[in-house]
């Protein structure tokens, strides 16, 4: 007997789970599905995101940076520390903790919205009248049937063809959160997002990490302006960044790893490393899915095909997050799951793609929302740019911390808010003030006009913002 549903949504990740418990909050009898298991073989529901992404990675980041501060900067407080040490089974086993809080939060939600949550794999079994036939395969196998379907099956990391990840010496972002011990070199391909904050956690615990790029810019979705700040500061750090770069043939052994590339120039070099972490983008899941056997339409890259508003190709099949096109993001995965539930109960639900904030958790952050200085000029937008610098803000010299700037990018004619770019210290926090701004189409005055706490970070925002009218005051 097939147990039926108004909603089923195979996967538990971001996009997943917050859909699942937007639909039951809605009325819906709901059950949400994942595959992901733990190290005892019991479900771990938070997908990519809880379980190798987002939040064990922050918690690396996290302990890393204490280890950082305590070495470099304890000393200019007056804070002496005899016999600093770094127990890295220990940061593991916090950052495993952390974790399995998370994994056990959304059982908890779970059963607090009367979400039916499943352990197995979901694929589709058949259309049947109002609706889909779905597999559960797990200890053993179930089948249910809902009206509506919502895929949040997200993504994997992506091998180098010939190249496959044992997670021993060839690290996917996996790996890269399970590392033993501190390796004395360590490499990664790729500058991108986990490149760099990867980069960063095993850096600071002194490895020595040299990252290979294939593109001759660093950051090239990020505005060229912030992005050279974030790249001197992480070369003055002792990050080894080489840009356009191709890699060649890649050799394990006992010593550990061999990386033959090109440089820049054009000249052969190696790259022998202890440890060499593969992060070049993201494929979408859908293999599991049997999609074949309800016809869902995938993209050539395996991504499940939607409309604007994550509408498949079949009536009633919605995909959310890391599987369809845009950002692989958790919160723009959050924004599409709530949409999707509140579109199936028939109301309007809404993602709004310029006002998804970007950050990457590297020291120092760097955060975005809206379009860059380069987008804009490609566009042949007239703009303004009002731009001020953490080292003339009073907080970020009380904390010790004044790499970096906010810019502000405005309409010439208007004074809207088109963009606005963050690097230093809690980037991440800041850019809430911009999102909310470009949410109400504010303007720079309106951010200038705004009493800001002092002292505070926040103050930098405001200060770029007047700097747009070139009346900053305190630069
Ligand atoms: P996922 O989180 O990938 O979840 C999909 C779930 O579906 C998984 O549990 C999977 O096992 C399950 N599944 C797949 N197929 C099936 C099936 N057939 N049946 C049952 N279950 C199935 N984003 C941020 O916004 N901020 C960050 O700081 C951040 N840091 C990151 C750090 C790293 C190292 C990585 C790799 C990613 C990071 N991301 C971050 C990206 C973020 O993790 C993803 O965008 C997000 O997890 C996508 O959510 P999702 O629900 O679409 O998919
Ligand atoms: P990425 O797309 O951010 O970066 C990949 C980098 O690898 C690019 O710079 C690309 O030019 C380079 N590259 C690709 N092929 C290459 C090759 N053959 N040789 C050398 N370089 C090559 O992808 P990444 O870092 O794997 O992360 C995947 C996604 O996960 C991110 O795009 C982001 O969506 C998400 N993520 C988000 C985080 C956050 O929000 N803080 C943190 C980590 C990941």
């Amino acid at each position: 007997m097939s147990k039926q549903f108004d909603v089923i949504v195979i996967g538990a990740g971001p996009g997943g789970y917050i859909a699942a418990i937007r639909a039951a909050q809605l009325g819906f009898k709901v059950a949400c599905i994942d595959e992901w298991k733990n190290d005892k073989g019991g479900p771990a529901p938070g997908g990519t995101c809880t379980n190798v992404g987002c939040i064990p990675s922050k918690a690396l980041l996290q302990s890393s940076e204490h280890f950082d501060q305590a070495s470099h900067h304890f000393a200019e407080h007056g804070i002496g520390v005899k016999g600093l040490s770094m127990d890295v089974s220990t940061m593991v086993a916090r950052k495993d903790l952390v974790v399995k809080q998370n994994n056990d939060g959304i059982l908890y939600l779970f059963k607090k919205n009367k979400v039916s949550f499943f352990h197995g794999r979901g694929s589709f079994a058949k259309a049947v009248e109002g609706g889909y036939e779905i597999l559960v395969t797990g200890a053993a196998t179930e089948s249910l049937t809902g009206k509506q379907v919502i895929v949040a099956t997200g993504s994997r990391a992506r091998a180098l063809p010939g190249t496959p990840f044992d997670e021993e010496s060839i690290l996917s972002n996996d790996g890269a959160l399970r590392i033993g011990a501190v390796p004395k070199k360590l490499g990664l391909i790729g500058s991108g997002v986990i490149g760099l904050e990867m980069g960063s956690v095993w850096r600071r615990l002194g490895a020595e990490v040299t990252i290979l790029e294939g593109l001759p810019t660093f950051l090239g979705a990020v505005d060229e302006q912030i992005a050279k700040e974030a790249h001197k500061a992480f070369i003055k750090q002792g990050l080894k960044i080489e840009l356009g770069v191709k890699v060649g043939a890649i050799k394990t052994g006992k010593k550990g790893v061999s990386i033959a590339y090109e440089n820049a120039k054009g000249e052969a070099q190696t790259l022998d490393v202890d440890k060499l972490i593969i992060s070049i983008g993201r494929l979408a899941n859908t293999e599991g899915l049997n999609a074949e056997a309800v016809g869902l339409k995938l993209d050539e890259r395996g991504l499940v095909v939607v409309d604007d508003d994550c509408r498949t190709n079949l009536p009633g099949v919605w995909a959310v997050g890391d599987v369809v096109r845009g950002p692989m993001l958790a919160h723009k995965a959050e924004e599409e799951g709530v949409a999707v539930a509140e579109r199936i109960a028939g109301q309007h639900g809404h993602v709004n793609f310029n006002t998804v904030p970007w950050v990457i958790y590297t020291s120092p952050e760097i955060a975005w929302v809206g379009q860059t200085e380069q987008q804009l000029k490609a566009a042949g937008r007239a703009y303004k740019a009002g731009t001020f610098p953490f080292l003339a803000n009073g907080r970020a010299r009380a904390l010790g911390d004044t790499t970096g700037m906010v810019k502000f990018l405005a309409d010439a004619a208007t004074d809207e808010i088109l963009g606005v770019h963050i690097v230093g210290p809690m980037a991440s926090e800041l850019i809430a003030e911009a999102v909310v701004a470009m949410e109400f189409r504010a303007s720079s005055e309106d951010i200038a006009r705004i009493c800001h706490a002092h002292p505070s970070l926040s103050e930098a925002t405001k200060e770029a913002a007047l700097a747009v009218d070139k009346r900053s005051l305190n630069f």
